[in-house]
């Protein structure tokens, strides 16, 4: 079953065309990886796929319908969740407080003591235990990627988006992070991820499209990603091959 599809959208910035006639679509249940060089339009497919952006020309239907020019709450709302390439927690809440906004937002929208048992359930899954009463300040980079993850899926999102969830941590934070993707895929999720992390991409995605420039330029398995000349050119280099 197909969830979202993007059918020839485009949006431009004053005379810079950040993304151009981009069609794609994500079928229920897969990983599929984005990936580009910088300013090649990756953040900008999140935004207008999420209702941050309206696009200039172009349709986005998720779920079966229309959602060009629908505000970001509503699409939520249709069960679409992304998380920042910035995090961006609610600095002055608790860990458990910045979770409770996301409960407030979502599809199933919860609250009172149904929404702080659902709060911590959210944090245990994300690796959270015990830190409910923190203030999202003093959390590490890495817990902040978990709370933003917490937060997002208080939601109830059918379609998690993460834009560059793994930029900034060490290995071993990857190695965790790419865990904690593949277990929401187990339970039934489906994502988009942007990374730049190109083995991490390669490993946790079924289908990979690549952007340059605005444009999609290819598509496919991660292996034949891997291998296509115009990626290397343009992205990979030749060390991705080597
Ligand atoms: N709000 C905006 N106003 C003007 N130009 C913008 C805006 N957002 C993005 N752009 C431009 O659109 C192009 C695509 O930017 P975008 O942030 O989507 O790239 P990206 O692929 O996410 O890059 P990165 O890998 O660095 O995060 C860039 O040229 C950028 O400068
Ligand atoms: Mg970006």
């Amino acid at each position: 079953m197909t969830l979202l599809s993007l059918d020839k959208v485009s949006k431009s910035f004053g005379g810079v065309a950040a993304v151009r006639g981009v069609s794609l679509t994500v079928e229920a249940g897969e990983i599929l990886g984005v990936m580009g060089p910088n300013g090649s339009g990756k953040t900008t497919l999140f935004n207008l796929i999420s209702g941050a952006l309206v696009p200039d020309s172009g349709e986005i239907q998720f779920l079966g319908g229309r959602t060009n020019g629908l505000p970001p709450h509503r699409i939520c709302r249709r069960g679409l969740a992304r998380t920042f390439q910035l995090v961006r927690p609610f600095l002055g809440l608790t860990v458990l407080e910045n979770v409770l906004v996301g409960l407030g937002y979502g599809c199933r929208r919860l609250t009172g003591s149904a929404a702080r048992n659902r709060a911590k359930e959210l944090l245990s899954s994300v690796g959270l235990d015990g830190q409910s009463a923190r203030p999202a300040h003093t959390l590490t980079v890495m817990d902040r990627k978990r709370l933003e993850l917490a937060r997002a899926l208080g939601t109830s999102p059918k379609l998690l988006m993460l834009d560059e969830f793994m930029a900034g941590l060490t290995p071993v934070e990857t190695g965790e992070a790419m865990k904690l993707i593949r277990a929401l895929q187990n339970q039934g999720l489906t994502l988009i991820l942007v990374e730049h992390i190109v083995w991490a991409l390669l490993d946790l995605s079924q289908r990979i499209i690549v952007l340059s420039a605005g444009e999609k330029i290819a598509e496919g398995p991660p292996a034949s990603i891997a291998k296509d000349p115009q990626v290397i050119e343009v992205y990979l280099g030749e060390s991705a091959t080597s």
